[in-house]
């Protein structure tokens, strides 16, 4: 028999005679990637699972799409930029934990949305934790904040580690840094239990393509299909530190049930540059890269044939580029027992491309809008 009910602020659902307090989360920013990865780590672990939407008019919930009619999985609309949308779901919702993934994440638009970008990222993160308050949610709900290794910028030291300085270097960073100023604050002014984890780069198969990873998954597989002629790049020497999304949810998940709020470094402990990426991706594909010339003038050569197919295109340099990206995730490896390395740099891109292989065979040339961003993609039209 199951009986759900509903008290006070947590159910619990009766089952054969054994009683389990079903937690419930709410999730902004719950349509992108991290969010879809924490949605299903959530529903598995028995939560009731909210999330926000915004209005839009195309269908943008793809990565959701398979959730959708689950008995705990709920959608509500509301906008970080609309404080009443906030206040009216967390007060409804009344959540244990919630999940701020919410916000203009891509560096590259934050110099051409800048404002958009303040509004959302830094001082988004101040409607929500007022919401909190509020609603009377202060001395119960757990917040997580998602960070970013975008904060150390201009970086002072490798590897960063929590003690690094912050020397944010575009507007989304700067944006950032407030969100994660006004949650240290609150859990010092406040007591609140609210925690932001510095994320370092995280990808997967469900990455938005305009990112780099993914905008060179989707390249290999096309180009090895004979859909695309070529990729072109902004910086290659670029250094990243990159882990699986799915792995890095499993920790912010860890960070709520600490026994007291921090801020914890998450990341692989390993760095590659935009190059060595693109040359793994293409090997996955069966296309072997021989970078020649430099700077703007570099070039990737399929080796078997001498045919061009990776090129640099100033379309993609950024006003400030951060270049030197490599995380220390120790302390959260200690304190948290998370994995940093579950997933390696080769399985990551063996994921990714594997099914951007599967996605690209698939596509039809009647496809217009998927076939149309790849295009304007390689032509440096869309960042
Ligand atoms: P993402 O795929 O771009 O997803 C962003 C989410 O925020 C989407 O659901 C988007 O909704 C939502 N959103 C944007 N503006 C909003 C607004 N005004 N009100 C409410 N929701 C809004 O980003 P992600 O890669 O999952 O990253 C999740 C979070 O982690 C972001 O805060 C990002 O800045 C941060 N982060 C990411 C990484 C990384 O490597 N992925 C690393 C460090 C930190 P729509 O679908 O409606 O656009
Ligand atoms: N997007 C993009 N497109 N980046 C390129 C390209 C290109 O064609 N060519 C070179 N790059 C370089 C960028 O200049 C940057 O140095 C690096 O590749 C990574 O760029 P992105 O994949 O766009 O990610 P990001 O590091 O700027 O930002 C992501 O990671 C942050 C954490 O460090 C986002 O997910 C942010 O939301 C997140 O905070």
């Amino acid at each position: 028999m199951h009986t759900t009910l509903e008290a006070l602020n947590f159910s619990i659902i009766i089952q054969q005679d054994t009683y389990t307090i079903m937690k419930t989360a709410l999730i902004t920013g719950i349509t992108g990637q991290d969010g879809s990865f924490l949605s299903e780590l959530l529903i598995e672990k028995g939560y009731d699972v909210h999330g926000t939407i915004r209005r839009s008019s195309v269908d943008y919930r793809e990565r959701i799409a398979h959730l959708e009619g689950h008995p705990r999985f709920h959608l509500h609309y509301a906008d970080l930029g609309d404080s009443m949308s906030l206040v009216r779901v967390i007060g409804k919702v009344r959540p244990d934990e919630i999940y701020n993934l919410a916000a203009q994440s891509h560096v590259q638009v934050s110099f051409d949305s800048p404002e958009f970008t303040a509004n959302i990222d830094a001082t988004g993160v101040l409607r929500v934790l007022e919401a909190v308050r509020l609603c009377g949610l202060a001395d119960t709900c757990h917040i997580y904040q998602a960070s970013t290794s975008e904060l150390y910028g201009k970086v002072e030291e490798v590897p960063q580690n929590e003690n690094t300085p912050f020397h944010p270097y575009s507007p989304y960073a700067v944006a950032k840094l407030y969100g994660h100023w006004i949650v240290k604050e609150y859990r010092e002014a406040y007591g609140m239990f609210c925690c932001s984890g510095i994320l370092f780069n995280h990808e997967s198969e469900r990455r938005g393509e305009t990112f780099v990873t993914r905008k060179i998954t989707l390249a290999a597989a096309r180009i090895a299909q004979g859909k695309q002629e070529k990729l072109y790049l902004g910086n290659l020497s670029s250094l990243r530190d990159w882990g699986y999304a799915k792995d890095y949810v499993e920790c912010m998940w860890l960070m709520l049930q600490n026994d007291k709020p921090d801020d914890f470094v998450i990341a692989t402990g390993e760095q590659h540059s935009v190059r060595e990426f693109c040359y793994h991706a293409f090997k996955h594909v069966g296309i072997e890269l021989e970078f020649i010339g430099d700077g703007a003038d570099e070039k990737g050569v399929d080796k078997a044939t001498g045919k061009i197919l990776v090129e640099v295109s100033p379309d993609f340099y950024r006003p400030t580029d951060v270049v030197n990206l490599w995380g220390d995730p120790s302390k959260a490896r200690k304190q948290l027992g998370w994995n940093p390395q579950k997933t390696t740099f080769e399985q990551l891109i063996k994921i990714m491309v594997d099914a951007d292989m599967a996605k690209v065979a698939v596509e039809k040339a009647g496809e217009r809008v998927r076939t149309n961003l790849a295009e304007f993609l390689e032509r440096g039209i869309v960042k």
